[in-house]
C-alpha cells in the first residue's frame, strides 16, 4: 500500500511514505521529502511530522509525554480501566470484540487510530484483518515508541505517525475507518478533532469511538470534577451527541456502561 500523507508546510504537497516504514521488522530511519524539499524523519519507523513537542496546555496531555506513563500505561491501567469505570467485568477481549464487530475492517481498507497511545485499537484492527492498513496517530513520541514495541512484539504491521490531530496530515476521504479509544476526554480542542475526523473519512467510512461521560452519582461528578482541573473533559450522552452532529456524523449505534460510551458513528 502506498501511504500519501499531507506535508505541514504545503495543503496540497504530498508525502509519499515508503511501504517498508510499516514493516516493523526492519528499524527504518531517515528522511521523506516533500516535492518541495521539506525534509521529515523518520525514527525507528516513526514519522514525525511535528519534530518538536507540542504546547501543553493541561497536566493530563503532558504526562502521556513521559516515558514512565507511556510504558505503564497499557498493561497496568487500559487493559483493566473498562472494568473499573463500567462497574461490571469488561475485559479488554470484549471491547475489542465491539471494535471489531462496529468497524468491520475490511482486506485493502485504510484505518487511521486517534491518538492512539500504545495503539491498541490499531493492533486489534490489525489483527482481525491482515489485508487492512492501519495508520496509528499521536502528537507523543514517547507513546509511538512504546506502541512501536509493541506492534513488534506482537509481528503486527502499522504505520506510526507524530502529528497534531487537530490538523490531521492526510488529504479529505482518506480513511475507510476512524478509530478512537478515551482520546476525546483529553483533547483540549475536541470539535476540532471531530471536524477533521469528518474530513478524512470517507463518505462510507465507518467511526467507532469510546469515551467516557459524566456520572449520574455525585460521588461519581465530584471525582470527575477534580480530574477535570488536569484537563480531562466529560460529557453526557446527549452532549456528547450533540458534538458529534455539529462535526457532520450520524450516531448509528451506541452502548453506555457505567460511565463508558461507545459509539458508532458514520458520516452524515
Ligand atoms: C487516553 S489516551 C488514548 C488511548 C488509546 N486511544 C487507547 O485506546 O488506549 C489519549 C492520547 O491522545 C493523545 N493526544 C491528545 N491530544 C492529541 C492531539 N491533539 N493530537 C494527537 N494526539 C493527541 C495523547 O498523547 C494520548 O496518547
Amino acid at each position: 500500500m502506498k501511504l500519501e500523507l499531507k506535508a505541514p508546510e504545503n495543503e496540497r504537497a504530498g508525502l509519499h511514505v515508503p511501504d517498508e516504514v510499516s514493516n516493523l521488522n526492519i528499524p527504518f530511519n531517515g528522511t521523506i521529502c516533500s516535492p518541495d524539499g521539506d525534509e521529515y524523519h523518520v525514527k525507528n519507523n516513526v514519522v514525525d511530522l511535528l519534530g518538536k513537542e507540542p504546547e501543553f496546555t493541561s497536566i493530563a496531555q503532558s504526562t502521556n509525554h513521559w516515558k514512565l506513563t507511556a510504558a505503564i500505561y497499557e498493561d497496568i491501567w487500559r487493559k483493566r480501566s473498562l472494568s473499573l469505570l463500567s462497574g461490571e467485568e469488561f475485559p479488554i477481549e470484549k471491547e475489542h470484540e465491539l471494535l471489531i464487530e462496529w468497524t468491520a475492517p475490511k482486506a485493502n481498507g485504510l484505518y487511521l487510530d486517534i491518538g492512539c497511545s500504545t495503539a491498541l485499537y490499531g493492533r486489534a484492527l490489525k489483527a482481525a484483518q491482515k489485508e487492512a492498513d492501519i495508520v496509528a496517530l499521536d502528537f507523543s513520541l514517547q507513546m509511538l515508541e512504546e506502541a512501536r514495541l509493541k506492534a513488534e512484539a506482537d509481528e503486527t504491521d502499522l504505520y506510526f505517525v507524530r502529528a497534531d490531530a487537530r490538523q490531521m496530515p492526510f488529504f479529505s476521504k482518506t480513511f475507510d475507518g476512524l478509530v478512537m479509544g478515551g482520546t476525546m476526554n483529553e483533547l483540549t480542542e475536541p470539535l476540532k478533532v471531530l471536524y477533521e475526523s469528518r474530513r478524512v473519512i470517507k463518505d462510507n467510512g465507518v467511526f467507532f469511538n469510546m469515551h467516557l461521560i459524566k456520572s449520574d452519582a455525585w460521588y461519581g461528578r465530584l471525582l470527575q470534577e477534580s480530574v477535570s482541573i488536569g484537563g480531562i473533559k466529560f460529557w453526557t450522552k446527549e452532549e456528547s451527541n450533540k458534538l458529534f452532529h455539529q462535526a457532520g456524523f450520524r450516531v448509528e449505534d451506541q452502548l453506555v456502561k457505567g460511565i463508558v460510551c461507545f459509539t458508532k458513528l458514520s458520516p452524515a
